[in-house]
């Protein structure tokens, strides 16, 4: 997740300042690398490097930069690592145009070869570098600023919102938008565009919200704006609306608390996640890795993360046979005796910074493990370290408590187990196929989960703030979803919770229960888990237990529960994604209940960097 912005003006000023400021509140979403350009008396200038913004600034001095036209870019890196030739913008190989681009574009590849086999230098590593050399491909052919613009756009597969100058017309700039934000700030005598609106409010409160497909370009007074799908213009007037947000507000999206913002960005960070997925290199060399261990790998991580390791671990032996020892990284001691060289360790962090999982994959190494990390932030130090990364796109996650990461994490590792049981014959080639289809569907899955269970959440806080003890129960692939549920209202409600499998009641638990003692069941839709959990649902209500339970649609296990969320269930794989959202929703509106901030719990930090 980049930030992006774009400002339109009929004459030279101090640009660079109004930019600068522009990038410093979109700074939320992305903040390894910055970049200005502007244009001035119809020369184009360049300003980036990687860096935070400030530091930037007295490097580059972003703010002394005049012009009429310009655009600027924080980054969130997906493609090519952090560094001063991958910060955007990107120019083409005559210096003319330049573009700035948050997203994914998934056929870079393809595009690349084809542009270096017409002759075009790359300078980065970037997906986003073929769209200004496949513009000016385009320019030459037609002459047209415009029309080569929207023949690249049409080229592109994957996600973006785009901003384009060019010193071929000072006082335009031309943008594209797909499945990333764009909205456009309706000036008097300038336009202003940007991936958010706290961008825009430092100039007018007057906004479009761009979508899907629509492609044109601001001038000073004017927008023009068409839909390239239907080839038809825009009245993007009837678009305009006033926003009445302030800058604090607007760069939540209007949510009180980033974490529900997070929350509900779930289905667009799948959204994400999926189209990197789809054109990643690293994911075959990661399929063959665990193919090729001695049969022995170990996965590991910390809190959040950890319970993805557990995830991997149940559902790796379930499909492919393959068993994957899961252990909290802090104790990496006790498990890298036994590894030996040809092992391999799955290190999963969001941050990529943990210090107990940096230890463990030094640990590994030292023991000649081949280590594949999976993190959120590119280039981070676990990616660094590992011989293979995999990255979730889920985009910054602010709030301490992790929401996004944790599905974006899940999908990635299904998606991988999934390749691995293609690779090993366990799925054929057709059957991979409908495995990976039913994976995409995990952004509506996340968003249905997230629409039936608001009201429940809500309702059940105002019962949940009094609660001091708790417990999520679940058996098989819905175990480590059950620790995830118990962590969150732990570390934000502030509630004592305790997730264990169902079937572990009897051997001592359930002595705690009592009348009224909250237990919330999470219900995978694998039958003969159902039927084992019915057991269990009824030994609690035997005791008085208020139970709560995220079912599958059309469980049996319906009936027996106090309180019921019913989830889309297409894979089991997806058992995270249907069913977390819900024991996410209930852990915030339990803290806002009780009057606690969820983005800053006490005695936790977003990243742990310490052992
Ligand atoms: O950045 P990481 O994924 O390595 O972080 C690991 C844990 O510190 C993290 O998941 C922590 O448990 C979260 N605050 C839980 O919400």
């Amino acid at each position: 997740m980049c930030g992006i912005i774009g400002l339109c003006y009929s004459s030279p000023r101090e640009l660079g300042k109004l930019l600068y400021k522009g990038l410093l509140r979109l700074e939320y979403r992305g903040y390894d690398s910055a970049g200005i350009a502007v244009i001035c008396e119809r020369k184009l200038h360049v300003a980036k490097g990687k860096g935070m913004l400030r530091d930037l600034e007295e490097k580059l001095g972003f703010t002394k930069y005049t012009g009429s036209t310009g655009i600027g870019h924080t980054r969130w890196a997906t493609h090519g690592a952090p560094s001063n030739i991958n910060a955007h913008p990107h120019t083409d190989c005559s210096g003319v145009f330049a573009v700035v681009h948050n997203g994914i574009i998934e056929n870079y590849d393809e595009l690349k070869k084809r542009l270096i086999g017409r002759g075009h230098v790359f300078k980065s590593d970037t997906d986003t570098e073929v769209i200004v050399h496949l513009v000016e491909e385009y320019y030459r052919d037609t002459g047209d600023v415009y029309e080569a613009f929207k023949r690249a756009i049409r080229e592109l597969r994957g996600t973006y919102a785009i901003l384009m100058i060019t010193s071929l017309e000072e006082n335009k700039i031309f943008f594209a938008k797909k499945d990333s934000p764009l909205v456009v700030g309706v000036g008097d005598g300038y336009n202003v565009l940007a991936s958010d609106i706290p961008a825009i409010l430092d100039h007018t409160r007057r906004v479009v919200v761009l979508r899907d497909h629509w492609v044109g370009y601001a001038t000073p007074s004017s927008v023009y704006v068409e839909d390239l799908a239907t080839g038809k213009p825009v009245d993007y007037s009837a678009y305009i609306r006033l926003v009445e947000w302030s800058v604090e507000e607007a760069s939540k999206g209007g949510y009180p608390f980033y974490m529900i913002k997070e929350i509900y960005e779930q289905p667009q960070a799948l959204k994400s996640t999926i189209a990197g997925l789809k054109s990643s290199k690293e994911l075959p060399l990661a399929v063959k890795a665990i193919v090729e261990a001695n049969g022995r790998v170990f996965v590991t991580g910390a809190g959040t993360s950890y319970h993805a390791a557990e995830f991997y671990a149940i559902a790796s032996s379930t499909l492919t046979g393959i068993l994957a020892v899961p252990f909290i990284a802090s104790e990496y001691e006790a498990y890298s005796e036994s590894a030996r060289e040809g092992d391999v360790l799955v290190a999963i962090s969001q941050s990529g910074e943990t210090m107990d999982v940096i230890k463990a994959v030094r640990k590994f190494k030292e023991r000649g493990v081949r280590v594949l990390a999976v993190s959120n932030v590119v280039d981070s130090a676990i990616p660094r370290e590992s011989h293979i990364a995999l990255y979730t796109r889920a985009g910054p996650e602010i709030g301490v408590a992790a929401t996004k990461t944790f599905l974006t994490q899940t999908l990635l590792l299904a998606w991988l187990i999934a390749g691995v049981a293609e690779y090993t014959g366990v799925l054929s080639r057709s059957e991979y196929s409908e495995v990976t289809s039913l994976l995409e569907r995990a952004p509506r899955v996340a968003e249905i989960s997230l629409e039936r269970s608001e009201e429940l959440a809500r309702e059940l806080s105002k019962s949940y703030a009094s609660k001091s003890s708790m417990y999520y129960l679940s058996r098989h692939i819905g175990v480590p979803v059950a620790r995830e549920g118990a962590l969150k209202i732990k570390e934000i409600a502030y509630i004592h919770a305790e997730a264990y499998p169902a079937g572990e009641s009897k051997h001592g638990p359930i002595a705690l229960v009592e009348s009224k003692f909250p237990v919330v069941f999470v219900a995978p839709g694998i039958s003969l888990v159902e039927q084992a959990i019915k057991g269990n649902i009824e030994e609690m209500r035997a005791r008085g237990a208020e139970t709560v339970g995220v079912v599958c649609e059309g469980s049996p296990l319906k009936g027996l529960l106090d309180h019921v969320i019913e989830v889309s269930c297409p894979h089991w794989l997806l058992t995270p994604i249907s069913h977390t959202p819900p024991l996410q929703l209930l852990a915030y509106y339990t803290a806002t209940t009780k009057g606690l901030n969820p983005d800053r719990p006490r005695n936790l930090a977003k990243t742990v960097t310490v052992e």
